[in-house]
C-alpha cells in the first residue's frame, strides 16, 4: 500500500447548526444514567448562557479537533457561546492550526500494521490517520511565526500573533473554520498552559537551535496571571470542560489565584465536565466537580459530571445550546481587549 491509499477519506466536522438535538435531550431527561446526565449538563449550559453576568470558560483536552469537533467549537465562538478557551497544545497547534494552513485528518482504523504506517510517515490516533510530513510543516510554521517576534509572551498573546499570521498568509482563512482565527477576530482569549507539549514545542526547539540567543520567551507565569485577571474582571464564571488534564486544573485554579490577589473571589458558579476518566485513582482529570467544591473552586449547586466519550456528548450538548438560541441575547465579553487598553476604550 502507498501513502495515498491510506490518506483518502477525510474526517468531516460535526455541524451543530444542521442537526437539532433538543428533542433528543428532552427524551434523555426522562431516562437514567449518562442520558439524564447529558440532559442536565445541556440545561445547565443553557442557564450559563442565560445568565447575563456569567463568562463561559471552555476547557479542551483529548484529540478533539482531529476527531471532527473543531467546527463545534468554531460555531460556539462565532455565535458568542464561549468567552475564554483553555486548551492543550495539540488541539490548538497540531489540529486547529494544522487544518488552518491547509491539511486534513483522515478516516483510518486501529486494525492496521503500525510498522508500515511508521515507514510511510503516517501517524495514527486510534482510528484517525495524519500525514507526519504535513505535521512537520506545522512545526516549521510555528518557527516562522516566532521568527517575527521578540520578547516575553503569554500563550494568549502568542495565539493573537498566530491569528494575525493566519489572516496575513492564508487567503481563504475565513472559510476554514479555524478556532484560532475565530477567537482572534472575536477577542476570545485562548490559553495553552502547557504549550511546549505539542507541535509548538517542536517549533520552539527548532528556533532555539537556529537562534540560540534570540530574545523570545513563552512565560507560563504570565499566562496564569492573565487568566487570573480575566477571572477577576469577569466575576461570575462557568466552566464547560471537555476531557480533563492541565486545562481543567488551570481554569479551576483561577478562583484560588484570584482569591490570593483580591481576597474575595467567587467560585465558578456553574461547572460541567464530559469525560471518560474515573475518580477512583485520585487524579485531577477524573475528580468530580463535587470534590472541587471542597477545594473552594466550584459551587456545588450547579455542577454536572457526564461520563461519556466527547465525540458523542459534546455535539449533543452544543447543538442543544445552539438551537435554544439563548446566546442571541448575550453581550460580547471581548476579554482579549482588557490586555489592549485602546480597544477596551472603543468597546466601552
Ligand atoms: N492527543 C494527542 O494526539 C496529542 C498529540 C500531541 C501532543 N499531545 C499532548 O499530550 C498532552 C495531553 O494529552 P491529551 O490532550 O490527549 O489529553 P490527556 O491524555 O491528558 O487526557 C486528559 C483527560 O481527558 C479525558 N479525555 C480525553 N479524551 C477524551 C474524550 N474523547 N472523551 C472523554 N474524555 C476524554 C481523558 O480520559 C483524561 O482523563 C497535552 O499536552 C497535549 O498537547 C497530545
Amino acid at each position: 500500500m502507498k501513502k495515498r491509499d491510506y490518506l483518502k477519506d477525510t474526517i468531516d466536522h460535526f455541524d451543530i447548526t444542521k442537526d437539532d438535538t433538543r428533542g433528543l435531550v428532552k427524551q434523555f431527561s426522562k431516562m437514567a444514567f449518562q442520558a439524564r446526565n447529558i440532559a442536565r449538563a445541556s440545561t445547565t449550559f443553557e442557564k450559563m448562557l442565560e445568565d447575563k453576568d456569567c463568562s463561559v470558560v471552555l476547557c479542551l483536552a483529548g484529540s478533539l479537533f482531529s476527531a471532527g469537533l473543531k467546527k463545534v467549537v468554531h460555531d460556539m465562538v462565532q455565535n458568542n457561546m464561549v468567552d475564554v478557551i483553555v486548551s492543550t497544545g495539540a488541539i490548538i497547534f497540531d489540529q486547529d492550526m494544522f487544518e488552518a494552513i491547509g491539511f486534513k485528518h483522515y478516516i483510518g482504523t486501529p486494525y492496521v500494521n503500525d510498522k508500515e504506517l511508521c515507514e510511510l510517515h503516517i501517524d495514527r490516533i486510534y482510528d484517525t490517520f495524519i500525514d507526519e510530513d504535513e505535521l512537520r510543516i506545522a512545526d516549521e510554521t510555528v518557527t516562522k511565526i516566532i521568527e517575527r517576534l521578540n520578547g516575553t509572551y503569554s500563550s494568549r498573546e502568542f495565539l493573537v500573533e498566530v491569528g494575525s499570521y493566519l489572516e496575513e498568509n492564508i487567503s481563504d482563512i475565513k472559510n476554514r473554520n479555524s478556532v484560532i482565527y475565530s477567537c482572534y477576530k472575536n477577542n476570545v482569549p485562548i490559553f495553552v498552559p502547557a504549550l511546549s507539549d505539542s507541535c509548538a514545542g517542536f517549533g520552539l526547539v527548532m528556533l532555539k537551535e537556529k537562534y540560540p540567543d534570540k530574545d523570545f520567551v513563552i512565560d507560563s507565569g504570565k499566562d496564569f496571571h492573565e487568566l487570573t485577571k480575566v477571572k477577576i474582571a469577569a466575576g461570575e464564571t462557568g466552566l464547560l470542560m471537555i476531557g480533563g488534564g492541565v486545562p481543567k486544573n488551570f481554569a479551576q485554579d483561577s478562583v484560588v489565584s484570584a482569591d490570593i490577589i483580591t481576597g474575595q473571589t467567587k467560585m465558578h458558579k456553574y461547572a460541567i465536565q464530559i469525560t471518560v476518566a474515573d475518580e477512583r485513582d485520585g487524579a485531577l482529570s477524573g475528580s468530580t466537580l463535587k470534590e472541587a467544591n471542597s477545594w473552594g473552586k466550584v459551587d456545588s449547586s450547579q455542577e454536572q459530571m457526564v461520563f461519556c466519550e466527547a465525540t458523542i456528548g459534546f455535539p449533543i450538548l452544543a447543538s442543544y445550546a445552539y438551537h435554544t438560541r439563548k446566546w442571541e441575547k448575550r453581550k460580547k465579553k471581548n476579554w482579549n481587549n482588557i490586555f489592549n487598553p485602546e480597544k477596551e476604550k472603543v468597546n466601552n
